[in-house]
């Protein structure tokens, strides 16, 4: 299928400054990907200007949050091309959301369609220097006008994209969250759903105002196991060897947390997917046995963590960055960015189109 494109698009384009400075997800492109889907059936995809949405008042993402979506990133790559990274997982990590909300997921290849085209008339927008790239968010809303609490027979999907540069600049303070679950055993952990992020912003207010910046989740079921943070998944380093909680229905499998554990054993450390039990980790950082921890995502690439903060207590972690987590971070960005052999088959180019 082909896309449309609304002739509207090129003057978008034409008329975008890039800003001088790229916080994160900030600045949108002027353009956007949009498909539809009414009872089962979808629409062709077409790239139109980037507008405000118009929902009735009684849409059901409104009310029952019938709403999933995908965080990834086109990077800049050595030479002046422009490549996505694993997009194909990121289309099946969104068909599995969608299945745990009861969403008709998004068909790979429009899904495809979407991140390629948005990509393509936007290489301009990708920015060239390390870390920076254009932030990707396709996400899928019910959208039929009725209060009933079923699932929506309307659906629309959108890729919106934003030049970036990495989530958390620096390292960050992570506050062990003891009181709030994030999400329930059983509900909806492992999806990338809206409710999963809203449900983690008031731990969030609570440990900024404490001077932290990141909660550091705990396994709702038993209370003591690391699960992640809200939007990264979480690395210790123990004598040299990697230690991540294991996927366990509450963690959500991020693409970024995968593909540093292929990299890893690629560059020959040990990885462990374990449960990690808090006090323990905590005791190691103390006694130095466990040097670094970082936190991992498409958004924030590979972040140190410099402090647990648990109560009144804090444990600082000796290495920040750590090797370990420096090493990785190169490595993975050398793959994304061009300098290094794509020995995975990570990389997609994406062809620019010229307006
Ligand atoms: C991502 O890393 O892409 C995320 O979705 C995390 C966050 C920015 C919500």
């Amino acid at each position: 299928m082909s896309v449309y494109i609304d002739p509207a698009v090129a003057g978008h384009l034409r008329g975008f400054e890039m800003p001088e400075r790229l916080g994160f997800g900030t600045v949108m492109a002027p353009v956007m990907f949009r498909a539809v889907c009414q009872d089962g059936c979808w629409s062709g995809g077409e790239l139109v200007p980037y507008a405000p949405l118009a929902l009735d008042p009684a849409a059901k993402v409104l009310h029952y949050a019938q709403s999933c979506f995908e965080g990834m990133k086109a990077y800049r790559t050595l030479g002046g091309g422009v490549s996505l990274f694993r997009p194909e997982r990121n289309a099946a990590r969104m068909a599995h959301s969608a299945e745990r909300l009861c969403m008709p997921a998004v068909p790979e290849s429009l899904f495809m369609e979407g991140v390629r085209t948005i990509t393509a008339y936007c290489a301009n927008l990708v920015p060239a220097s390390s870390g920076e790239s254009l932030y990707l968010r396709p996400f899928l809303i019910g959208t039929q006008p009725d209060l009933a609490v079923s699932a929506s027979t309307s659906y629309e999907f959108y890729v919106i994209a934003s030049p970036s540069a990495a989530y958390h600049a620096g390292h960050m303070r992570l506050w062990v969250e003891r009181e709030d679950s994030r999400a329930a055993v059983g509900g909806t952990g492992d999806a990338k759903v809206g409710g999963n992020y809203a449900a983690s912003l008031l731990s969030i207010s609570r440990l900024k105002a404490r001077g932290y910046d990141q909660s550091l989740w705990l396994n709702p079921g038993n209370r003591h196991t690391v699960d992640e943070l809200s939007g990264m998944n979480f690395f210790a380093v123990m004598e040299g060897e990697l230690h991540t909680p294991r996927l366990n229905g509450s963690i959500l499998e991020g693409i970024t947390r995968d593909s540093l554990i292929q990299l890893a054993d690629a560059l020959g450390y040990t990885v462990h997917e374990r449960d990690i039990d808090i006090d323990d980790l905590l005791a190691l950082v103390k006694s130095g046995t466990c040097s670094e921890a970082f936190a991992c995502g498409t958004a924030a690439i590979v972040s140190p963590v410099s402090l647990l903060g648990d109560g009144e207590q804090q444990y600082e972690l000796a290495q920040v960055p750590g090797p370990v987590a420096e090493h990785l971070r190169q490595s993975l960005l050398d793959i994304q960015e061009g300098r290094a052999e794509d020995r995975f088959g990570w990389m997609e180019a994406v062809e620019p189109v010229t307006t």
